[in-house]
């Protein structure tokens, strides 16, 4: 079995004797526990109602023997104190698209207590009540303007593109209030007692070297250098490995890797990082013996350095629970040895 204090050796950066492991959206739909508890109360009030948001978190983590717990919530939090008014369907959707200079001037940037009050409170029960350690988190601000100017997560992304190219000083006052909230926003969370932060910048990947440059480096840099000296910090991009060169010069202590390459490969070009990932979330939706292989495969190129296990995106709906429990199995029986001491 991993040690108890492994996820957050790893994610310090210390190669542990096994590969820690948790698992992103492990609190979601593939449990018939989250199902039913989201049947009565709807997705929203368990965000906001803190015991509700506690139980969710949990739920996982008295299933599976995983090594941290992430705060049940989701990255849009913090924006309906902004002014934004969202619904999840089951991804989210707004109202009201944020696109010109008096759409983004009308929205606020509260202060911290006023921000998300409910989620201070989740974590401060969390920390009292989780056997293991606990990971806040936030999307990043060009996510999260992904959201707010498309109205939806679902189109090409080439009408955020357009408007990026089109309306650059809207687009960095925009992304300058998101930057000020999510800073307010995981500080809290810290605070609180979050022991590792990690920021979701999800669609990173639709950009171009340039793009993301210009647009999503400089915040993501921001937000993550207000955390220096607190919590190890984790960084996702999905698609983004054209990206490394510049993911690799954030002030952060882990990057969370996509299911397209070999861990081995990321190292190269992410030198000093620890590594989260990357199975592939569509091998749990086949067998326990095939997630198993494949989880052996990430294990084997994830050596060499320290590697939190999880998978390249969420776990999807449809998910065998019973196959997640082998694979956490799996992950903790797999001795970190091989040219790695
Ligand atoms: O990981 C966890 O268990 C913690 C909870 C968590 C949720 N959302 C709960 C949730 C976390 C960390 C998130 C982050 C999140 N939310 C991201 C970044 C991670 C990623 O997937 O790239 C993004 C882009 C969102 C936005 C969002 N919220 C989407 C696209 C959806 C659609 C459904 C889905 O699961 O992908 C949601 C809704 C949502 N957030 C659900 C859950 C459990 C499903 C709600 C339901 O239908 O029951």
């Amino acid at each position: 079995m991993s040690e108890p204090a492994s996820f957050l050796d790893a994610a310090w950066g210390k190669s542990t004797p096994h590969a820690p492991v948790w698992l992103m959206r492990q609190a979601g739909r593939y449990l018939p526990e989250y199902r039913e508890l989201k049947e009565r109360h709807g997705f929203w009030r368990m965000v906001r109602t803190p015991e509700l948001a506690v139980e969710v978190t949990l739920q996982p983590i008295r299933r599976f023997p995983l090594d941290a717990a992430i705060l049940f919530s989701d990255i849009m939090t913090p924006l309906p104190p902004m002014g934004v008014d969202i619904d999840f369907a089951p991804g989210p959707v707004l109202a009201e698209p944020v696109r010109t200079r008096s759409d983004v001037d009308r929205l606020r940037v509260p202060d911290a207590g006023e921000l998300a009050p409910f989620v201070a409170d989740a974590v401060r029960l969390l920390r009292s009540e989780s056997p293991v350690p606990l990971i806040g988190f936030a999307g990043a601000p060009l996510t999260l303007a992904t959201y707010l100017v498309q109205g939806t997560g679902t189109t090409e992304h080439a009408d955020l593109r357009a408007w990026l190219a089109r309306e650059p000083e809207t687009a960095h006052a925009l992304l300058d209030k998101l930057t000020e909230v999510t800073i307010r926003y995981l500080r809290t969370q810290v605070e609180a007692g979050a022991q590792a932060v990690q920021l979701f910048d999800s669609w990173a990947g639709v950009h171009d070297v340039a793009g993301y440059a210009r647009f999503g480096l400089p915040y993501a840099h921001r937000v993550l250098d207000a955390l220096a000296g607190t919590v190890p910090r984790i960084y996702l991009a999905v698609g983004s490995s054209h990206l490394y060169g510049r993911i690799a010069t954030l002030p952060a202590e882990v990057v969370s890797v996509d299911w397209r390459r070999p861990l081995r490969d990321c190292r190269a070009e992410l030198p000093g990082l620890a590594l989260q990932g990357n199975l592939d979330p569509g091998l749990l939706l086949t067998t326990p013996e095939l997630a198993v292989a494949g989880a052996h495969e990430v294990l084997r190129a994830g050596l060499g350095g320290a590697h939190i296990f999880n998978l390249g995106h969420g776990v999807l709906p449809g998910t065998d629970p019973d196959t997640v429990a082998r694979l956490v199995d799996a992950v903790h029986e797999f001795p970190r040895t091989e040219g790695d001491q």
